[in-house]
């Protein structure tokens, strides 16, 4: 073949797809013209490239330059044309980049509520020198309950009110064994694992999650987060605790917070009490709290004559929902990203 008819058949193909990429209207037109002419497998330009070997042998080199000057200049081709479908159909050239445009504003995610309000509350009580201690949510029944001074025959241990985990050990023998761990029911169980290790004074808080097996409704969640406060020192007393739940509670709520006392029970509190809080109007529960019962402070080789402490434990949703105005603790955990995008 003589170098002017090869040379010929590539221009007018180059002409052609030119016209098609440029004309290409969307991504499927612009697509099938690809094929027609850049397909690797049958595509035209790959037919012209076979020519090439019918090329008088002295022509080849300059027909192979010009072969691969018009590949190129086509795939670049492409590529614009790529470029302007994804722009919405603008060319855009250094001349018309306006900088004063807006920019588009990249969707972002964020914390879950939660996870602010427990953010915020270390900060808070951060500064009332209260360090973060961890415990694990597997926890074995002398952290949940032996150390907090619940006897065996104790109701809180119920199975019905308890995730206990069935291992190999439990359930060979036809679960005759005791169960040995469980999902912690409370956060309670970080005062023992920090006692354990350190010795008076203990200035501490623990968040988490902790579970229970109830149903979930508007108010309860079989899984949710306390904040445990635990203060070991000389002299410590209910005056103490309120106090510290009352500033604590005015630092969040930012808001002229009382604090009431209601006479309760826990048996690793004495004396033990519900925790209400108040500020414009209603009195909300917000969990317990007490004096560290001496029982406890024994289990941990603590003595009772020389130190004193207080604890509490409050649930983190609900205090959320009461700074959000959240009526349903299930929208928490339901992912939807219209609710949590609020926050
Ligand atoms: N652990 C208790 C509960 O989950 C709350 C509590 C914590 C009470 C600390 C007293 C002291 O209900």
């Amino acid at each position: 073949m003589a170098l002017a008819e090869f040379l010929n058949t590539l221009d007018e193909l180059a002409k052609q797809a030119t016209a098609q990429f440029e004309a290409a209207a969307d991504a499927v037109s612009l697509e099938a013209a690809r094929v027609e002419f850049l397909g690797a497998k049958s595509g035209r330009l790959k037919d012209v490239q076979k020519g090439l070997g019918q090329v008088d042998k002295a022509d080849k080199p300059a027909a192979g330059k010009r072969f691969n000057e018009v590949k190129q200049q086509l795939e670049t081709l492409f590529s614009a044309a790529t470029k302007r479908i994804a722009n919405g159909g603008c060319v855009e050239t250094a001349s018309d980049f306006d900088p004063t445009i807006p920019g588009k504003r990249p969707v972002l995610g964020h914390l879950h509520p939660i996870t602010q309000t427990i953010e915020e509350l270390v900060d808070i009580m951060g500064r009332l020198g209260f360090t973060v201690a961890e415990g694990p949510e597997i926890e074995d029944l002398w952290h949940n309950f032996d150390a907090l001074n619940i006897p065996l025959e104790h109701p809180a241990r119920d199975p019905l009110d308890n995730f206990y985990l069935a291992t190999a050990e439990t359930m060979s023998g036809q679960n005759k064994t005791e169960p040995k761990w469980m999902l912690r029911s409370q956060t309670s169980t970080v005062q023992i694992r920090v006692m354990e290790k350190t010795q008076p004074p203990v200035r501490i808080i623990s968040l988490g999650r902790v579970y229970r097996p109830d149903t979930a409704d508007a108010t309860h969640y079989p899984m949710f987060h306390q904040i445990e406060g635990l203060l070991i020192d000389r002299h410590v007393t209910m005056a103490d605790l309120k106090s510290i739940l009352r500033l604590f509670a005015e630092s969040f709520f930012e808001d002229d917070v009382h604090v009431r006392f209601r006479p309760s029970f826990f048996p690793f509190t004495e004396p033990s009490v519900e925790v209400d809080m108040s500020w414009a109007g209603d009195w909300i529960e917000f969990g317990g709290a007490g004096m560290v019962d001496p029982n406890v402070l024994r289990a941990v080789g603590y003595d009772p004559e020389e130190v004193s402490g207080l604890a509490f434990g409050l649930g983190i949703e609900r205090i959320c929902m009461r700074r959000h105005g959240i009526t349903d603790i299930r929208e928490f955990y339901k992912n939807d990203v219209r609710f949590l995008h609020q926050f």
